[in-house]
């Protein structure tokens, strides 16, 4: 029978993957009018990591970077029950995560979807917690995982120069309550805003002739730049504070703001306004530009490696993006 007590959650392996063809900024300048000075002091990104090649897909990568999850631990794929791939760019609009779950050899894994851009991995987290939390299953892998390079209209200098691709996995697990390291989420939507950042399915100008029917294409993203800007400086900093206020713990107490990797700036802005010192930001989107859903998961498995995280270290994890969503998570580091 099961507990009836509630579980907590650890995280015991990360791994990450991004694509080994890289485009810095010099180059994309050969592609729309624009310079490296134009795009490190607006957003602080140096270069990006783009999927090349026929027949890649975002599988290819959460693959690789579950696998390098898996082995950090000597974890037998076996033991995941569930497996939650954070994506707005599948290779198939079905889902993909169950092509993980073959490719992996996962076979007693369920495996689904979740869709919400840049703030996928966040809510595919929080989704964990709650199956761990409620015992309906043990060891969870989580995958934050785009490919936003084929969705870019590469002659639109105001989006082309943001976005690479990559994945980061996180392998979850139930345990006592003792050893919890979600200690609290909040979460946020306001769908009026949507049209600020979208990748919008367009239809055909005429309808089939005799069904009346329309179809068509998902096309390019489409983005309002300062909209997006404002909204994360206005709106992410109040997401943190609840979080933080409702577990009674200090924006002081805070030691890594691990914020969607979206621009410097608005990292910065955030740790401002939070009075938290910008030593405290984890940055790496200079090497890989926003990599949508991955973004976090990648900070995330570069500052274990790095040895930059301590046990009992407070992170403020934080996403936000297209929906308009965002949502914060706080986590107490356990080694
Ligand atoms: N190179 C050179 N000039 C450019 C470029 C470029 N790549 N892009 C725009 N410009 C020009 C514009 O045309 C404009 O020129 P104008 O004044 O003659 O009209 C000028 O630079 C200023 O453009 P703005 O859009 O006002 O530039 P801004 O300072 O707002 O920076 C940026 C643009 C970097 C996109 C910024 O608004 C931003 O980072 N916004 C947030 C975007 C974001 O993070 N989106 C992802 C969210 S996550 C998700 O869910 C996917």
């Amino acid at each position: 029978m099961k507990s009836l007590m509630m579980q907590g959650t650890r995280i015991l392996s990360t791994g990450s993957a991004v694509p080994n063809s890289s485009l810095n900024n010099s180059q994309i300048s050969e592609i729309v009018e624009t310079s490296d000075e134009w795009i490190v002091t607006r957003t602080g990104i140096e270069e990006r990591r783009l999927l090349t090649g026929m027949n890649k897909s975002v599988v290819d990568l959460a693959v690789l970077a579950a696998l390098k999850a898996l082995d950090k631990i000597s974890m037998s794929p076996s033991e995941i029950d569930l497996i939650i791939l954070a994506t707005s760019s599948p290779n198939d609009l079905f889902g993909s995560a169950s092509q993980i779950q073959s490719k992996i050899k996962a076979l007693n894994a369920v495996a689904f979807d979740l869709t919400a851009a840049c703030s996928g991995f966040v809510l595919s987290m929080v989704t964990a917690s709650q199956f761990l939390k409620s015992g309906t299953y043990r060891t969870i892998l989580v995958i934050g995982a785009d490919v936003l390079s084929k969705w870019i209209d590469w002659s639109d200098r105001s989006t082309c120069i943001l976005f690479g691709d990559g994945a980061g996995a996180m392998i979850l697990q139930s345990c006592p309550q003792k050893d919890n390291q979600i200690l609290g989420f909040q979460l946020n939507t306001d769908g009026s805003y949507s049209n600020h950042l979208s990748l919008l399915y367009k239809e055909q100008v005429y309808p089939h002739p005799v069904l009346n029917l329309y179809q068509g294409s998902f096309k390019y993203i489409s983005m309002n730049g300062k909209e997006v800007y404002k909204f994360a400086v206005s709106q992410v900093p109040i997401s943190i504070l609840k979080c933080l206020n409702s577990l009674n713990i200090s924006t002081h107490d805070v030691n890594w703001l691990l914020l969607h990797q979206a621009n410097e700036r608005i990292l910065k802005a955030i740790a401002d306004k939070l009075c938290i010192s910008n030593n405290k930001i984890i940055v790496n989107l200079n090497k890989y530009g926003n990599t949508s859903a991955a973004s976090i998961p990648i900070a995330f498995d570069e500052a274990l490696t790095e040895n930059k995280i301590s046990n009992n270290d407070i992170i403020v994890i934080s996403g936000f993006g297209a929906g308009l969503t965002w949502g914060t998570i706080i986590i107490k580091w356990k080694s």
